[in-house]
């Protein structure tokens, strides 16, 4: 930012933005209504403002920053500092979109207690209006005591970054009848323990299909369909951001990596060429500051 152009706090450069917040029950009436919700995900101020002011019903500040932000080859490294750090940029942009905070790879995977204490960090310090945490069964415990004290849950099935190592890589999940019934059971056994939401990762778009209308909370697809009753996707892969081949579910709907690409030669150009900064860009003295220092000017001139 500009040193001479600070931001008035509370001013905002979107006209008439409404003050409601999207909430759990927003998410659900979309499901009662057949209308889709859509997600993004976002890591810092500038781009959760943005994805906010376009319309957005939540935000997911994603463990993936750990690949899209911070250049990992996985998202196991990013830790809780880093997530606190993140969701806390995010949330002081936002002011319509529901905020979720992923919770990082280690953050309840040692116990119950941990996970419910993590948790509690995000919502206390980041102010994130819930979590996301993946896996099913294993994580039944976890989700009932994060109800039951308050900490909204959504769960996320299928492929489960996570557990790269176990899945042995970025593999679609749900694909013999065996794992379809696993993930049906999984589905349900997270409603039951009290998840607000589903998120559907990398499954066939027939599965998905089948767990939402077996479940009443929305479903969240990645990779999993449009039978979902919402959409998700990684805002660096939706602009061109991400520096990987497009996964087989990804849309690209702009070119941000040719725009900054752009924009660098140019001002790098300019700078070499001494075409910037213009006059128009420089601040100069006033006639009678001027007049002083030329005087002073020439009588040490004068002396020397
Ligand atoms: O970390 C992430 O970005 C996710 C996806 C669901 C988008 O978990």
């Amino acid at each position: 930012m500009s040193l001479t152009h600070f931001r008035i706090a509370d001013s905002s450069s979107a006209p008439h933005r409404a003050a409601t917040r999207v909430t759990i029950q927003s998410l659900q009436d979309k499901k009662t209504h057949g209308t889709p919700i859509v997600a993004l995900t976002a890591y810092d101020y500038a781009t959760a403002r943005l994805v906010d002011e376009a319309g957005v019903d939540f935000i997911l500040v994603g463990d993936s920053l750990a690949m899209v932000v911070m250049g990992y080859e996985n998202t196991l490294p990013v830790t809780m500092e880093e997530m606190l750090l993140h969701t806390r940029a995010v949330r002081r942009a936002v002011k319509q979109a529901m905020v979720v905070a992923d919770m990082p790879f280690g953050s309840y995977q040692v116990s119950t207690a941990e996970g419910i204490a993590n948790a509690t960090r995000f919502m206390k310090e980041s102010g994130a209006q819930a979590v996301k945490l993946e896996g099913g069964a294993s994580r039944l415990e976890l989700v009932k005591r994060l109800t039951d004290a308050e900490i909204p849950v959504m769960a996320h099935l299928g492929l489960t970054p996570q557990s790269v190592h176990r899945m042995s890589g970025y593999r679609v999940q749900g694909k013999t009848v065996a794992a379809i019934h696993h993930l049906i059971k999984d589905a349900l056994a997270m409603e039951a323990a009290g998840a607000f939401a589903v998120v559907l990762e990398g499954i066939p778009a027939e599965v998905a299909q089948r767990i939402t209308a077996a479940l009443h909370i929305p479903t969240i697809g990645i990779g999993a369909g449009v039978h979902c009753d919402g959409q998700i996707l990684v805002l660096h892969d939706l602009i061109n951001l991400s520096f990987s081949p497009a996964a087989k579910f990804v849309r690209r709907y702009g070119d941000a990596s040719a725009l900054i690409t752009d924009a660098v030669h140019r001002y790098r150009q300019d700078v070499e060429t001494r075409a910037f900064p213009g006059d128009a860009e420089s601040y100069h003295l006033n006639k009678d500051a001027m007049s002083a220092l030329q005087q002073e000017e020439s009588v040490a001139r004068r002396k020397a």
